[in-house]
């Protein structure tokens, strides 16, 4: 094994699209630095000079909407643009649920409504932990219980290191199931 220096190993995560209002005007914004937050809550960072943050911190709510290839390369366009200089709203056609300022992507194949409980400021970002109030998902990925079926849908992953969009592939195992093949051993 070769010692690589400091360099953060968590890659791939999830690429989402976040939707905010700014002084009346719908803006959108890709990010990929996102995780889960204990089991109720989800961190989003987002480093200070993006104009996203101007809505965020003025309304305290805002949209996480997943990314699949059907948006991909329009989640790319409003990751290279700035709502400072560029109008983005009308790039993905949206929809409102219950809260204010939280415009989701109708082409999303899942898209998250949420209230933004805390915001941790370190030097470079706001890390906002946000709560889902309402979560919608386009029927054909659901399964016939009703859950989101990840072998439906495929969201897209980001790497850091090479700069790179991945696919997302098959179920491979059970959790909580395979582990025990171990033991049986
Ligand atoms: C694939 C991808 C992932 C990105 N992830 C993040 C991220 O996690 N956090 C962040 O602050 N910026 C991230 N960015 C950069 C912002 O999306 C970009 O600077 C955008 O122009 C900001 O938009 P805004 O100024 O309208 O808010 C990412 C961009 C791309 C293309």
């Amino acid at each position: 094994m070769k010692n690589i220096g400091n360099t953060i190993g968590l890659y791939p995560t999830p690429d989402t699209v976040v939707g905010t209002v700014i002084d009346g005007r719908v803006n959108w914004m890709n990010v990929a630095h996102v995780g889960m937050w204990g089991v109720r809550q989800m961190v989003i960072s987002i480093g200070k000079p993006h104009y996203t943050n101007k809505g965020l911190l003025e309304n305290r709510t805002m949209s996480v909407n997943m990314v699949d290839e059907g948006i991909l390369v329009r989640a790319d366009y409003v990751g290279i643009t700035t709502g400072k200089e560029t109008d983005k709203s009308k790039v993905f056609d949206c929809f409102c649920g219950e809260l204010e300022n939280a415009p989701m992507i109708k082409e999303a194949p899942l898209a998250m409504e949420c209230t933004i409980d805390d915001v941790i400021e370190i030097p470079t970002h706001y890390n906002y932990i946000v709560s889902p109030v309402n979560t919608y998902v386009r029927e054909d990925i659901l399964s016939a219980n009703g859950k989101i079926d990840y072998t439906k849908y495929h969201p897209v992953l980001f790497e850091m290191p090479m700069a790179r969009y991945l696919r997302t592939g098959e179920a491979i195992g059970s959790c909580w199931k395979l582990g025990k093949e171990y033991l049986d051993k």
